[in-house]
């Protein structure tokens, strides 16, 4: 059981890394399931799947679970069929849902359709199965403490560049706020210079792997094919191989 959380600032590749990983570990047998928890939501497209609903969009259920009388709301409404309910599944069986918008603000935001998508991120990370990768932003703290303590290991994807590195600190930071353990770090569009070395030699956090700059990830991205097609997956296996290590499965 590996509960995998993919983070980074914005375009270094957390949609990309988590298609990968998904693409790899169900090919190894694993069950997986992959939530994409990015207002961005473009994962359902990078694992070869389309027109799957927001979670956040289904008022009339999030109605019906969540609102009770005279403006109160249940805080953990029942979820675990809509889960079932509103996910696809690619080709290589990866079950993919999309949660669509969470208000950040930590545990301090109460409002019906957070209760509900937190409901739903608590359900995911606390039910049984193989594999689960969350591509998140870079503001992981919607998780919440209770949920972000289902997470196993923390993936930062960070680009070689000054900008990328500090918000890898900013996550470091909220990842131990939030009860988060284990981070992991995965460098990506690397491509060599000093400055990225030294950047690189400051990484405190396991190393689980580098994927240097291709343009196949963009013709990917272009075409809307998943990257897994067409890209060279070496420095992948090396990233999975790493992460199963750090957990000690
Ligand atoms: N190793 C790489 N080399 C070159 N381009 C890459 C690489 N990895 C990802 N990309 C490209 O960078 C762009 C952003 O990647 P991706 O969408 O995975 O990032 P993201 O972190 O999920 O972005 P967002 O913050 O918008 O959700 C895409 O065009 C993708 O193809
Ligand atoms: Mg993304």
């Amino acid at each position: 059981m590996v509960k995998l959380a993919v983070s980074g600032k914005g375009g270094v590749g957390k949609t990309t890394i988590t298609a990968i990983l998904a693409h790899l570990f169900a090919r190894d047998g694993y069950d997986v399931i992959a939530i994409d928890a990015d207002s961005a939501m473009n994962l359902p497209g990078a694992l070869g799947v389309d027109g799957i609903k927001p979670l956040s969009e289904l008022k009339e259920i999030i109605d019906e679970r969540v609102r009770g009388p005279m403006g109160t709301y249940k805080i953990n409404p029942r979820v675990d069929d809509v889960f079932e309910k509103y996910s696809a599944i690619n080709e290589d069986g990866v079950k993919v849902a999309v949660l669509g918008t969470i208000e950040k603000g930590g545990e301090g935001c109460f409002c019906p359709e957070n209760a509900f998508l937190r409901a739903i991120l608590r359900h995911a990370i606390f039910k049984k199965g193989d594999v689960l990768l969350l591509d998140m932003e870079a503001g992981i703290e919607h998780l919440g403490r209770g949920t972000a303590r289902g997470v196993d290991m923390l993936i930062a994807v960070v680009e070689p560049g000054i900008r990328s590195f500090e918000t890898l600190k900013r996550i470091e930071k909220l990842s131990k706020d939030i009860g988060i353990e284990r981070i992991g770090v995965v460098v990506n569009k690397y491509v060599e210079s000093e400055r990225a070395e030294k950047l690189m030699r400051s990484i405190e956090e396991p190393l689980l792997g580098v994927v240097p700059y291709s343009q196949d990830f963009i013709r990917a991205d272009l075409e809307g094919i998943p990257p897994y097609k067409i890209v060279d997956l070496k420095p992948f296996f090396e990233i999975k191989r790493n992460i199963l290590k750090v957990l000690g499965d």
